[in-house]
């Protein structure tokens, strides 16, 4: 557990694309695609600003009972990220990791997946990681399955085959305010800040803004202040 004025680990639910587009009398995509871009100003933001691992929500497991249009959309968006980003990310030093199942996902893009994974494995001055068909339900259930009956320690095995970083700042953007089956162990004592800008217009300010929120709570991780 950190106590930092500084997030160790941010985590953004990406929300507000599609209200964002049909706002605008356009299609839900057109919302998705400047979330993309978003998704770009984030990152470059977060690697000036310092930050030592941001985890991004892109696609829940439940997402996929969304319109087979808007969730082909989704993976094309993605593949393109990935593929348009990988050679900057190494370059930058950010090391991009996929977390959530993967035996579902596109040929395509789990092939651009595993080719960023590769080419960013060296990469340590931040890390990237982009939940993918992830339920954190699904993936506590996983590790539950896996931990031994005999183990001494259950929670910190638990933890280790969770595998995330406990999560220091949560951001929900698009005016919800709710986690959505999102990091629910790591973010035990997550700080949460919620915001009404809808993903698309999200950037450095609103990241920088959510820094300054986070610096400002007194994290006591069920302790009394003397004792943190
Ligand atoms: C939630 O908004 C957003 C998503 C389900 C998809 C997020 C995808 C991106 C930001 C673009 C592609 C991702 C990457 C990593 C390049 P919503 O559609 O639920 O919005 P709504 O609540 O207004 O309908």
């Amino acid at each position: 557990m950190s106590a930092s004025a500084f997030p160790l680990h941010t985590a953004i639910v990406m929300d507000g694309n599609g209200r964002w587009a049909t706002a605008r009398g356009r299609p839900r995509i057109f919302g998705h695609r400047a979330g993309a871009s978003a998704v770009r100003r984030t990152v470059e933001a977060a690697r000036h600003l310092g930050l030592p691992v941001l985890t991004l929500f892109a696609f829940s497991s439940d997402n996929w009972e969304r319109p087979r249009t808007e969730v082909s959309a989704l993976f094309v968006l993605f593949r393109e990220f990935l593929e348009a980003e990988t050679a900057r990310c190494r370059d930058e030093g950010i090391r991009l990791e996929i977390i959530g199942r993967r035996d579902r996902l596109p040929a395509r893009v789990l092939q651009a997946v595993e080719r960023a994974e590769a080419m960013t494995a060296a990469s340590s001055a931040m890390r990237l990681r982009v939940a993918v068909d992830y339920s954190a339900r699904e993936a506590i259930a996983a590790a539950a399955h896996r931990l031994s009956p005999t183990s001494r320690a259950p929670r910190d095995d638990l933890a280790r085959l969770i595998g995330g970083p406990d999560v220091d700042l949560l951001i929900r953007t698009g005016g919800e305010q709710r986690l959505s089956d999102f990091l629910l162990w790591e973010a035990a004592y997550a700080e949460l800040v919620f915001l009404d800008v809808p993903w698309p217009e999200f950037g450095r300010d609103h990241l920088e803004g959510a820094l300054h929120e986070f610096a400002r709570r007194q994290r006591r991780f069920g302790r009394i202040a003397a004792a943190v």
